[in-house]
């Protein structure tokens, strides 16, 4: 079962896609499209349907949030289809120009990006009618960019946001640095939050503040129990969602909540 679904917020129109071979897509993922651009490209396995959903809408570029293989999954097709550039961070410039090696689930549930050129974005990235300032907000990857158009409130926040509370990290996140970025959000004014797996269209500001008081919370709560002298392994157990079994053997470890106490202890 798959999804594809679209809906208008206002200007900005969001595709939803869901890749589901055996029942029900384990995620989906959201790629919006704004004044001509698209900003993210979903999930290869999705390819055939995100191609036919912007067939006729004439993009004239695309924007890239961080090369995850849901974000750039369609870069290179999208791109090629329309003839236009595709812009993000450096750093995702260099990842999108060399072979990505993804787990057996990454296949499975979005399928690798092919390479494509991305070219580095500047300061400010202007459309026909709007402007956007890509801000850099590491932690859930190195190169991860938000594009805020200001005008709005618009926030497309890629993997920023994703919930108030979150239960895994990938195993290359970095909590310190995610919290330094969704503090550097905060002087910005953010109505809607165009998160690529769980938006929310109105206070802005509050969610992503929601969201940093739930990681400061967890950093809290595992530096105390270091402090007691606990060992990595023992806050694990403790702190250790039930859930967090089947996401670990789903992915081989690449996903689980551990990897939130395993960067709050290894990035210190
Ligand atoms: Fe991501």
């Amino acid at each position: 079962m798959h999804i594809i679904q679209s809906r208008q917020f206002g200007e900005v129109l969001a595709f939803q896609f869901g890749y589901g071979p055996i029942g029900k897509p384990l995620m989906s993922v959201y790629v919006y499209y704004v004044d001509g651009l698209i900003i993210d490209t979903g999930q290869r396995n999705m390819q055939k349907y995100v191609l036919e959903s912007f067939r006729n809408l004439g993009p004239t570029s695309i924007l890239l949030t961080h090369h995850h293989e849901d974000h750039s999954g369609n870069a290179y097709a999208l791109s090629r289809f329309h003839g236009t550039e595709v812009y993000g961070h450096s750093l995702t410039a260099e990842k999108m120009a060399a072979q990505r090696k993804i787990f057996p689930y990454q296949h499975y549930v979005w399928g690798n990006s092919k390479d494509v050129n991305v070219k580095p974005i500047g300061q400010s990235f202007k459309s026909k009618n709007l402007t956007f300032f890509p801000i850099h907000t590491p932690g859930h990857s190195k190169d991860h960019l938000v594009y805020l158009e200001e005008k709005n409130g618009w926030l497309f926040s890629g993997d920023l946001f994703l919930g108030e509370r979150i239960k895994f990290f990938r195993s290359d996140e970095n909590i310190y640095d995610q919290i330094h970025s969704l503090k550097k959000m905060r002087q910005y004014d953010v109505d809607a939050v165009f998160c690529a797996h769980n938006p929310r269209l109105a206070e802005g500001n509050q969610h992503l503040a929601q969201k940093l008081q739930f990681l400061e919370d967890i950093i809290g709560q595992i530096q105390q129990l270091l402090e007691k002298g606990l060992s990595e392994k023992a806050v694990i157990k403790i702190m250790d969602p039930r859930n967090d079994r089947w996401a670990k053997l789903m992915t081989m470890g690449n996903v689980s909540f551990a990897n939130i106490v395993r960067s709050a202890v290894r990035d210190r």
